[in-house]
């Protein structure tokens, strides 16, 4: 199987992107909706959480690992890597690799959590690509709550990306990353504050897209993947608003079990 997870419902539009291109692949996922949001806390407490999701992921046998979250692809991934024998998808490099390649200008704003804008991954993965790059990064720490709460319509939502917008629209920004798997389900609001001249890059349909290349190409245990199209969601805390959300990101029915790890 393959695990992804993330602090709530962001990372179910990766589960959905990748479900998208690879339908038959059965996977498990976690949401860590007890301990949601991860973007506020510290790097430590990031890492110890991002540990323990995984290794549920794998005693319920993920042989493949998606961290479908920003936050802690940004501060756990190393920490990951040298820990676990598994391979481990990050969302951060797949997006930082499209929007080198569309980017006219090299103009990039990248928005995030607090922990991830901290963490100076974005402007770093980009600079090691090319030097002459601009990078611009926003702390947006309202609207992960603000997304998990359904929101995703409401004038006040539209205020607060409009004001949060406002610093990288004035850098004359081309390409805009969205440094959070919430981000994509708001993502035709922040088109529209950001304007339509900039290209957004959605972390979450670039990770899909290695995921495929990478089982297609390099995966050498296939075999243990099993394809009969199954999606797992465990949550670690069971709410009715998680649930509308869960529905809602991947357009399907679901059935949520409960987990602790
Ligand atoms: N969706 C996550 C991210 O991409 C987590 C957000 C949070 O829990 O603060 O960063």
């Amino acid at each position: 199987m393959i695990g992804i997870f993330d602090s709530g419902v962001g990372g179910l539009t990766v589960v959905k992107a990748i479900r998208e291109r690879i339908p038959d692949h059965d996977l498990i996922y976690f949401g860590d909706t007890a301990r949601t949001p991860y973007g506020i806390k510290s790097a430590e407490t990031v890492v110890e959480y991002a540990i323990e999701n995984i290794n549920f992921l794998v005693n319920h046998g993920a042989v493949i690992i998606v961290m479908a979250c920003n936050t802690a692809s940004s501060l756990a991934f190393e920490y990951a890597r040298e820990r676990f024998s598994i391979p481990i998808f990050e969302v951060v490099t797949p997006a930082v690799e499209l929007a080198l390649k569309i980017s006219r200008r090299l103009r990039f704003g990248v928005i995030g959590t607090r922990a991830t804008v901290q963490s100076g991954v974005y402007e770093k993965k980009i600079i090691e690509n090319n030097p002459e790059a601009k990078i611009f990064s926003i702390a947006c720490p309202l609207l992960v709550p603000l997304v998990e709460e359904g929101w995703l319509r409401k004038p006040e939502t539209a205020m607060i990306v409009k004001k949060y917008l406002h610093r990288l629209k004035i850098r004359q920004i081309d390409t805009l990353l969205l440094g959070c798997t919430h981000y994509p389900l708001i993502k035709a609001l922040i088109q529209r504050k950001i304007g339509k001249h900039v290209g957004i890059v959605d972390s979450s349909i670039c990770v899909a897209e290695h995921l495929e290349k990478y089982l297609q190409n390099q995966f050498d245990r296939a075999h243990l993947l099993r394809k009969n199209g199954i999606l797992r969601l465990f949550v670690s805390d069971i709410t009715h608003q998680f649930e509308q959300m869960a529905k809602l990101t991947l357009k399907e029915n679901v059935k949520l079990e409960n987990a602790s790890v």
